[in-house]
């Protein structure tokens, strides 16, 4: 039975609070990229599927994006226009097959428990843990917490546990580059490499063609990473996701190929949706009501508030086209790209709303669809959840100070300052 909301004592987002909302989050695409805050702004009144010059065809449509995506057939993320096409270009021909070849489905077929929703509330509750024990104590006494920082925190954290990376490797540089000041920054420091080597990516919506020094980089990045995976994968216990790489039967090279595929996809995407899931929550004025919330209702709307947080705030999705095919009435040809704007068609339905329903076109589409949906869903929906459970906590929580991302793939807050009002 669903809980009794307290929707009367607690009214939903105002649309003053919407507005404010939706404002900021503007801002937010604009300051990552203000073509990608143009392209938001044009596709949301234009056709459900039109071609743009330099860009290829951009999808708005959840229908057309689901139809798109589950197209294995006409489809590949390889080729030009592609994240495939990005990371064979860094990590090797044999990523090809990984990513979307034969190798796919058996790799995706022997993973397919690595992270159960059992799994993956361990592995963040570990993660999370001294992070979100700050954010109550902080909060509770009258103090303020960087959110956007303490996000990038406990991904790294995660990214740490989950690559077996050896912390030490990275703490001196930490502390000489001013980012150790509470023992945290060799996470801070995984995280912002994890993040450079996504940005190797930006400027790549036309071109997915990486130049000789941005390989080099990457491959170094890469290195300084992923150099801990071999030894953990050959020691690890079954309790971490290296040694369940192991006992599921995912090979040594499977799992390296695997671990770049965790940062590169589980790092950026899963900070933005922690801090941009708080500031909404704060300017719609619904984090008073989650606040207020307890008991079984407190877990209804944490669902519910991870499950919208998700849906507005999730990333674009890029195809290559490798057959002739049709979609929402238009012929798209062999070598064409495709951009599917899931924000678009995500957001569609209008803001977050700790009342919205579960909207059956758009379920799940913030992870994607078909073979690629992403394989650290469980593992993103308890990193949102851990925060937001601990500001509900602590809170109701208000945004004292903002300060949107540049030139990110991922639209972020650099800064997200919150404290009781
Ligand atoms: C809010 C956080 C996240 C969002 C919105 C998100 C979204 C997505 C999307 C849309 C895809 C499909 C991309 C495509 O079809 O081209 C994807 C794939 C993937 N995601 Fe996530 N993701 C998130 C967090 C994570 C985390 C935390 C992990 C790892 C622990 C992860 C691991 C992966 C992997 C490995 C893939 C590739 C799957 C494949 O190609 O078979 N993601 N994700």
């Amino acid at each position: 039975m669903e809980p009794v909301l307290s929707r009367r004592t607690h009214p939903v987002s105002s649309p003053t609070g919407n507005r404010l909302a939706s404002m900021h989050e503007r801002r937010v695409i604009r300051s990552a990229d203000p073509r990608l805050g143009l392209l938001v702004a044009l596709a949301r009144r234009g056709p459900r599927i039109v071609q743009v010059p330099r860009l290829g065809w951009v999808v708005r449509d959840p229908t057309l994006i689901r139809e798109l995506l589950v197209d294995h057939r006409s489809t590949s993320l390889l080729g030009e226009g592609g994240v495939g096409h990005l990371w064979s270009q860094v990590l090797g021909d044999w990523v090809e097959d990984l990513f979307d070849g034969r190798g796919h489905h058996s790799l995706r077929t022997r993973a397919r428990d690595l992270f159960t929703e059992a799994a993956a509330r361990d592995l963040v509750a570990q993660a999370a843990g001294p992070v979100t024990d700050l954010v109550r104590a902080r909060l509770a006494a009258g103090g303020s917490v960087d959110v956007a920082d303490l996000a990038r925190v406990l991904v790294g954290r995660l990214v740490v546990a989950m690559l077996g990376i050896d912390v030490a490797t990275f703490a001196g540089e930490a502390a000489a580059a001013g980012l150790d000041e509470d023992g945290w920054g060799a996470y801070r420091l995984v995280f912002a490499r994890g993040e450079e080597l996504a940005a190797l990516a930006l400027g790549t919506q036309a071109d997915t063609h990486l130049g000789a020094a941005t390989v080099d980089r990457a491959r170094t990045i890469l290195g300084t990473l992923t150099g801990g995976v071999a030894t953990a994968y050959a020691s690890s216990p079954e309790t971490t996701v290296l040694g369940r790489c192991r006992a599921l039967g995912v090979t040594e090279q499977e799992a390296t190929g695997l671990a770049s595929l965790l940062l590169v996809a589980g790092t950026e995407t899963a900070a933005s949706a922690i801090a941009r899931t708080a500031a909404l929550l704060a300017d719609t004025g619904q984090a008073a009501r989650l606040s207020a919330s307890g008991g079984d209702e407190r877990d209804h709307l944490l669902d519910v508030a991870v499950r919208e947080g998700l849906r507005v705030t999730t990333p674009v999705i890029g195809r290559h086209v490798t057959r002739d095919v049709r979609l929402g009435g238009r012929i798209l040809r062999a070598g064409d790209r495709v951009l599917a704007l899931t924000y678009v068609a995500n957001t569609a339905p209008g803001s977050l709303d700790l009342d919205r329903p579960y909207l059956p076109d758009n379920r799940h589409l913030w992870f994607g669809a078909g073979r690629h949906l992403c394989l650290g869903a469980p593992v993103a929906r308890a990193e949102l959840r851990a925060v937001l459970a601990a500001l509900a906590d602590a809170g109701p929580w208000t945004v004292v100070e903002r300060e949107a991302a540049r030139g990110v793939l991922i639209p972020t807050y650099r800064r997200l300052v919150v404290a009781r009002p």
